[in-house]
């Protein structure tokens, strides 16, 4: 796939190292180009550094891997408003919480998956990837760093979500369609949970049920 990333950063480093890895082909823009270019010169593989604008034309997917409150200006600069990403999935993985409490930060009711939707016109959004923290991307799938993980992930386009699941099984993960973007919110409050509990000094996993999936089926 052709792969545009948004964003300079931690999450746009660790999966554009495993997605790289696994053959795609990137492109990666940034507010600052020279952060680009320093990514992409990190990245190797021939990834390549363009303008926001350029990471979202002629594209299979894009990840959004900027922070909550730099999304507009983001999508602004790539100019998501004018229908460019007309049918193409378009990965959010942002948390918009405050930081060492978990509290979600959009309003009542708002998942950043929907105010996404609404600033990238006819883009697939498929949350995805806000779970993990960057680092279980960057070792290779099955080479014993790190165990398998499910990703849980919302869309409302099962073809976007079928791109996005391919995505995940490519960095290692087990993906899982939770639903819609209509229990993107609940997704979205999970996050906040672990944020939550991990910076009081608990560990998540340990405050969830260990049930076995055949419990269930
Ligand atoms: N890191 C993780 O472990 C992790 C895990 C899951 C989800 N996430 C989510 O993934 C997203 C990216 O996280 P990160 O750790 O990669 O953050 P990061 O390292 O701080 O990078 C943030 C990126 O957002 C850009 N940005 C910030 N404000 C902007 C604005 N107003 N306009 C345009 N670009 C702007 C930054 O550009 P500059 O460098 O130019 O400031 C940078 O490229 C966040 O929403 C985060 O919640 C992160």
């Amino acid at each position: 796939m052709r792969i545009g990333i948004l964003g300079t950063g931690t999450l746009a480093g660790a999966l554009g190292q495993g997605w790289a890895r696994a053959g795609h082909e990137l492109v990666i823009g940034g507010r600052s180009q020279v952060k680009a270019e320093k990514l992409a010169e990190r990245l190797g593989h021939g990834v390549l550094p363009v303008t926001p604008r350029e990471a979202i034309t002629g594209i299979d997917a894009v990840l959004l891997a900027v922070s909550w409150d730099g999304v507009e200006d983001m999508l602004g600069l790539a100019g998501a408003s004018d229908g460019t990403l007309e049918g193409t999935p378009l990965i959010d993985p942002t948390n918009a919480v405050a930081h060492g409490v978990g509290a979600l930060l959009t309003g009542h009711g708002e998942s950043m998956a929907g105010r996404i939707a609404g600033l990238a016109s006819k883009a697939h959004v498929v949350k995805a990837f806000h779970l993990f923290p960057a680092s279980q991307w960057t070792s290779p799938p099955g080479g014993g760093g790190q165990s398998r993980v499910t990703v849980a992930m919302c869309g409302d386009d099962s073809a976007a979500l079928h791109v996005v699941s391919e995505l995940v099984r490519d960095v290692g993960g087990t993906p899982a369609i939770l639903g819609t973007l209509d229990r993107v919110r609940q997704l979205e409050e999970v996050a906040g949970f672990v944020i939550g509990l991990t910076f009081a000094g608990f560990d998540p996993n340990s405050a969830v049920p260990h049930v076995p999936s055949s419990a269930v089926s």
